[in-house]
């Protein structure tokens, strides 16, 4: 009878360390994201939709965005609403909507990333692209964050989370390379900085994160590394390519980060950088 007590109690310990190994760390609540249809965005997506979040998925164009659209397939916990960040219109009609639904994190994802879409460049720096991306990753981030944070004030974990670039730090500027990138990067820095100190007497929390280069299209593992497009080939060879587990560790760092945090200017796996 021992015997049999301590197979069953062996048995249900590791029936336990699976369940707790194949769950997150992180608190499932309710998630709002921004830019859910390509790169980091759709990394997020599926994270949180594996791990049990209420996610809704927010992108420019639904219709166009199929493997977001295949989440959502798979995952009941997964709503898709539009949202052009930039139309301000869309994002009151949106934020009206869930008025009385709490957030939890509203993970301002969605951006221009020069890096991939296409570097700006000195000499001369095209005024338009300028305001162009400061309105994407500056105005339009801000813009969004003030129409939630009434949904997020009502919920259990309260953070906003703005998505910035190591390229956003003055500090660790050696090139010349995206000024308008570096530039909306660090004005969003400095603007959810100072929007955290605003709304921290709420309980929010406005965490500040350098997400890194995740390599969401799995490039580590392709055998043959030629075929890999060349700036992901150098980011491999330096050894700065974020692994795919990055969307998950940061969720699990949003989940540990506080009010007590948003002082800090955090990347991926926790480490603090110099803004
Ligand atoms: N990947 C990196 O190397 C890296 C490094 C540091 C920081 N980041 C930051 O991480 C975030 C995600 O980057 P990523 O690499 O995943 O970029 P990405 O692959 O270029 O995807 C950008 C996402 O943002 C969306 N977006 C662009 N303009 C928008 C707008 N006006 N309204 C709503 N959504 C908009 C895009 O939607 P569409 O599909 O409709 O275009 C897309 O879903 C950004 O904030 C970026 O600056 C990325």
């Amino acid at each position: 009878v021992t015997r049999f007590i301590q197979i069953i109690a062996a048995a249900c310990f590791a029936l336990f360390s699976v369940a707790a190994h194949a769950q997150d760390k992180s608190s499932p609540g309710t998630v709002l994201l921004t830019g859910a249809s390509a790169g980091h965005g759709l990394a997020f997506a599926e994270d949180y939709a594996k791990r049990g979040w209420k996610l809704i998925a927010t992108a420019r164009d639904p219709a166009k965005a199929t493997e977001l659209q295949a989440i959502a397939k798979k995952y009941p916990n997964v709503t898709i609403e539009a949202l052009d960040i930039t139309n301000f219109k869309q994002v009151d009609a949106l934020a009206a909507k869930y008025k009385t639904t709490p957030i939890d994190v509203l993970n301002l994802n969605g951006a221009i990333n020069s890096f991939s879409v296409g570097l700006e460049k000195f000499g001369p720096l095209d005024p338009v692209r300028l305001n162009e991306i400061l309105n994407t990753n500056v105005t339009a981030q801000l813009y969004v964050a003030e129409a939630f944070l009434d949904s997020v004030a009502i919920s259990k974990q309260k953070k906003i989370v703005a998505m910035s670039a190591v390229g956003g730090s003055i500090a660790g500027v050696k090139q010349s390379t995206a000024p308008a990138y570096r530039a909306s990067k660090a004005a969003l820095n400095m603007l959810m900085r100072t929007y955290g100190e605003q709304v921290k007497g709420r309980g929010v929390a406005v965490l500040i994160i350098a997400p890194g280069t995740v390599d969401v299209h799995n490039y580590y593992d392709v055998k043959d590394q030629s075929t890999v497009p060349e700036r992901y080939r150098g980011q491999i060879e330096r050894k700065v390519l974020a692994p795919r587990s990055a969307i998950g560790s940061m969720i699990d760092l949003i989940d540990r980060l506080t009010v007590a945090d948003i002082a800090k200017f955090h990347q991926w796996d926790g480490k603090e950088l110099n803004w």
